[in-house]
């Protein structure tokens, strides 16, 4: 692994066993892109990659050349990564190579969250610093290639080095230029209660793009884009990924152009966003992370998988085991008191789960969603021991205790409201639209961030608090901010996640020991961003065991099991009026962080014989569930999507867990072996099936197998259509593989 810098062909290649990303200073000064993907060899020169004798655009507008970041007016009219109008009106820059600077490590981005490294020899960066002198911008292209993931990570850094104000409007994390346009764009999209179902479509002329103007990622699409070929599978074939560490405005963009070339851009959404520069100020873009497969989209998400879970989240909880959680918001709702939580947490407990979460509802006189965000004080009436009095209990029964939160907002009906009306996101003289009954609070105002640090510290300080659920449950609308002069209120939406993140900073730094979860009506700001400090998030609103296999398997596309968060529900389902099985529920939600949303009381006894032995077995096997290697196995999203099979391997591959669920049974079914991967093909694995079933699916698949025949082979499913005739809809099976 390295970054070689060839003099005489001016070039940069950066490199590791798998991946090589190749640039050249071109004949003016700018920067061309070589080539981003599989591994080239060290100590040639590339540099016919490139065009020779290339002096800008002029004879042949549109000219299909890769540029590393391209810029407006020079004749390239494919869409810029950098725009920036200056005093005289003007947008054209043309960015000079000036120098750069080869060194060991990674430096963090002031202010936004980034991937990291625990020594210096995990990577090596480079920066390239450019100039367009006519205006005094100065550029700093900043690149960090990993030793152990075939992943490039990226950000942009632009200063003022002039004597006038610039303004930035444009402003990518990565852009790329790829050679041809043969490409599926593979987007991770839907909406609340669905987030994350996987769609692609073949890319065609022009600009095709997911983003969001909503102030945070959303549950509408992922920040990120993935490009594979139509042939790409699974397991073969070649993949991009573009994943943006960032959880505010985004856009992902691939744009073909005439000549069949592909740019992808990936960044703040340009639209709404300006960012002004006074002389000396300095700008830096969230960071970009570009991953390279040429095994198919499982070597994507391998590589995504584990950059994210140790080298993104941090803090203490990064590797250790979470705790199995209760939590009552679907059990209670808004009408709870004392009792009826610890009467909760002693069935929980007695049940096995570790950590009991109260939900909203809690503070201020919150019997509904329309009062009270804002007064982070404990509703006496509920709770007459406050959260200290009530946490106590809870831990004197054995379990931890944890608290759901949600700094960004204000009620109107609410004590904060009354003292500071201007707190909240809007526009003098404009109403402003209501959501959830609920308005935003400014966070680009670093007085209101320090407020909530002030009060939030001291709540969680108050009482013995081992969990905080962070939710967001409402958009951004009316966006502006008092604390803004006019001509910076394209800055807003940017300051406002700046302030997200300074506020998380501080309370993860002053509270170390507490797990932080976010949430955004579940999956609403599901992002890299903060991921870098909420080592876990709530996957979605939706617990239905079928809705969850789609949004889990979306996911799963580049957030590692450690991040998601998974619960089983009470039926019929709250989304969706489903009644599927406990066994299914827990099936599906013990790969990942695994919980209940329930009211524990109303469990039968037979459920309460389930939940014990669900927790049980889901603690016996808690690191393969939140740190396994997790390899789908068949997709929701293909065929009729009737069938979803996927499993998690030790990093030794001696233990591995399978899991196969059926939607719909059909009759007389044909043939069904599922083939396994990532087994050690000369080991034998003991296979033993949960739930245990008297049939001859248990009979044939619970021997000893090897991994060469599990592989090639498979499980048996559906051996036997008398049997296969008493399953029954939502049937979940997941097979135990212990190497002997
Ligand atoms: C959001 C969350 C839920 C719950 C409610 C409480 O919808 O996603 O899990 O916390 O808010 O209001």
């Amino acid at each position: 692994m390295g970054i070689e810098w060839h003099p005489a062909s001016r070039q940069l290649h950066l490199r590791n066993d798998r991946v090589s990303y190749l640039v050249r200073i071109l004949e003016d000064g700018s920067i061309g892109q070589l080539h981003f993907g599989a591994a080239l060899t060290e100590g040639r020169s590339y540099r016919h990659l490139g065009r020779a004798g290339f002096p800008g655009f002029m004879n042949r507008l549109d000219d299909p050349i890769a540029l590393e970041y391209p810029t407006a007016g020079g004749g390239d009219y494919r869409m810029p990564a950098l725009t920036i109008e200056q005093a005289d009106g003007s947008n054209v820059v043309h960015l000079g190579y000036v120098s750069h600077r080869i060194v060991p490590g990674k430096a963090a981005i002031p202010g936004l969250p980034s991937t990291y490294l625990e020594s210096d020899d995990e990577a090596t960066s480079v920066e390239i610093e450019l100039v367009d002198r006519p205006s005094g911008t100065e550029v700093t292209l900043s690149y960090t290639i990993f030793r152990d993931h075939p992943i490039v990570a990226r950000h942009v850094r632009i200063r003022n080095g002039g004597a006038s104000r610039l303004r930035v409007t444009t402003a990518m994390s990565a852009s790329l230029d790829l050679p041809d346009d043969d490409w599926m764009l593979v987007q991770l999209s839907g909406a609340w209660a669905r987030e994350r179902h996987m769609t692609d479509r073949r890319l065609a002329p022009g600009r095709q793009s997911t983003a969001s103007l909503r102030g945070a990622s959303g549950h509408e699409h992922d920040p990120s884009l993935i490009l594979r070929r139509a042939t790409t599978t699974e397991t073969a074939g070649e993949a991009y990924g573009l994943s943006l560490v960032y959880s505010g405005n985004f856009l992902a963009e691939a744009e073909v152009g005439p000549f069949a070339t592909t740019r992808v851009r990936l960044g703040i959404n340009p639209e709404g966003f300006a960012w002004i520069l006074e002389p000396g100020e300095e700008f830096a873009t969230p960071e970009a992370v570009l991953a390279y497969s040429s095994a198919g989209l499982d070597g994507l998400s391998a590589a995504y998988h584990a950059l994210y879970r140790e080298r993104l989240a941090r803090g203490t909880w990064r590797d250790r085991p979470r705790p199995v959680l209760i939590n009552n918001w679907e059990g209670t709702y808004f009408d709870f008191d004392e009792t009826k939580l610890v009467d909760i947490a002693s069935v929980a407990r007695d049940l096995g789960i570790e950590l009991f979460v109260l939900d909203d509802g809690w503070f201020g006189a919150r019997d509904d969603d329309t009062s009270s965000l804002g007064d982070w004080v404990v509703d006496r009436r509920k709770l007459p021991h406050g959260i200290d009095g009530l946490a106590r209990r809870i831990e004197a029964l054995g379990l931890r205790f944890g608290l759901w939160i949600e700094p960004e907002m204000i009620s109107e009906r609410s004590q904060l409201f009354a003292a500071h009306p201007d707190w909240a996101i809007g526009i003098v003289g404009r109403p402003r639209t209501e959501s959830r009954q609920q308005l935003v609070l400014d966070l680009s105002r670093p007085e209101i961030v320090d407020h909530l640090f002030t009060v939030l510290s001291e709540l969680l300080a108050s009482a013995p608090i081992s969990y905080v659920k962070w939710d967001m449950n409402r958009n951004i609308t009316e966006p502006a901010s008092l604390g803004l002069p006019a001509h910076r209120q394209g800055e807003f939406f940017h300051r406002y996640i700046l302030g997200v993140y300074d506020l998380y900073a501080r309370l993860t730094a002053a509270f170390p020991e507490i797990l932080f979860e976010s949430c955004a009506g579940g999956g609403g700001r599901f992002d890299p961003g903060l991921l870098a400090f909420a080592p876990q998030a709530w996957t979605s609103d939706d617990t239905d065991a079928v809705e969850r296999l789609r949004i889990q398997w979306g996911a799963s596309l580049i957030y590692p099991l450690s991040s998601m968060g998974a619960h089983v529900s009470a039926v019929p389902n709250h989304q969706t009026g489903r009644l599927t099985p406990i066994a299914m529920r827990a099936a599906v939600a013990f790969f990942g962080v695994f919980g209940y949303e329930l009211d524990a009381t109303s469990l039968s006894p037979a459920e309460r014989a389930d939940v014990l032995d669900q927790v049980s077995f889901y603690k016996d096997h808690r690191a393969l569930f939140q740190r396994g290697r997790f390899v789908r196995l068949r997709s929701p999203f293909e065929d009729d999507g009737n069938e979803t099979a996927w499993m998690t391997v030790s990093d030794d591959r001696r233990r591995a867990i399978v899991g196969f669920y059926r939607t719909l049974n059909r009759p007389n079914p044909g043939v069904n072996r599922l083939r396994l991967r990532e087994l050690d093909p000369a080991a034998r694995y003991r296979v033993t099936l949960w739930p245990a079933r008297a049939d001859s699916i248990e009979h044939d698949n619970a021997v000893v197998r090897g991994g060469d025949e599990l592989t090639q082979i498979g499980l048996f499913l559906d051996v036997d259509r008398h049997e296969t005739s008493t399953h029954g809809d939502y049937w979940a099976q997941l097979f135990v593989l212990e190497a002997e």
